[in-house]
């Protein structure tokens, strides 16, 4: 027997979507692409929300079975809310993923992270063998940091260390990232802090600088990934 939840029922997203009718032209070109078996990495943020909801509309429609491996917790609940059978890494390896992003350069690269789930979203792009990265114009630029900070997930007793050697290596700004909905920072579904960093160069070599410091878990820079990106 299921459970009948009003809390999953009543479940929607938590904020405004901004640039919703282009964030949904991407969501219904990748819910073109889902087949029956496909086992799918789901991203974050509120494109691969809608995302979801265009792919779990195909699959009441079509009858189709498939099965999610969340990135966050905000994506489980969801998938449970539309029915969508879920799965993690210890079972299944994915087909291929979705995912959003805050900005992409003209290497495509990347900077995500604005939800906070950077850690679990590398570990399933490292272990999905294609990825669609969706975004709608405004995520493109030139050069990565224009618009967004880099997020840079930091286990909290190494803070002070991480700060040291993050402005050792660049850092020209660095935010804790503060909660809504709480006092105090950010706690990450791994239980650590978010670092908010600002550079005024980020070079090819930058996601490797950060992530050798000890204390950092992950960082949203995503340089030299194999992705495709598209763009509403
Ligand atoms: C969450 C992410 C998101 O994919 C990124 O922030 C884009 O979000 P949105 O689709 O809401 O614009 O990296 O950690």
């Amino acid at each position: 027997m299921n459970w009948n939840s009003d809390l999953i029922n009543s479940l929607t997203w938590s904020a405004d979507i901004i640039n919703i009718e282009r964030k949904q032209k991407v969501a219904d070109e990748i819910a073109t692409k889902v087949k029956d078996g496909d086992i799918l990495g789901v991203g974050s943020g509120s494109t691969s929300y809608l995302a979801l909801l265009a792919i779990a509309k195909k699959v009441n429609e079509e009858k189709l079975n498939i099965k999610a491996i969340p990135t966050s917790i905000e994506i489980s609940l969801m998938c449970s809310k539309l029915g969508i059978p879920l799965t993690t890494l210890y079972e299944h390896r994915p087909d291929w993923l979705f995912d959003g992003a805050d900005e992409v350069d003209p290497d495509k690269s990347l900077i995500k992270g604005r939800g906070g789930a950077m850690f679990k979203e590398k570990l399933m792009i490292s272990s999905s063998p294609v990825n669609y990265i969706l975004v709608d114009e405004s995520k493109i630029v030139k050069k990565l940091g224009t618009n967004f900070p880099v997020p840079i997930e930091v286990f909290p007793q190494a803070l002070l260390h991480v700060e040291k050697e993050l402005r050792r290596i660049g850092a020209t700004g660095l935010m804790l990232r503060p909660a809504k909905g709480k006092d105090g920072p950010v706690i990450t579904e791994n239980g650590n802090l978010i670092l908010d960093a600002r550079f005024d160069e980020i070079d090819k070599g930058m996601e490797q600088k950060i992530k050798s410091i000890t204390g950092v878990i992950e960082s949203g820079l995503f340089i030299n990934y194999n992705i495709e990106v598209l763009i509403a």
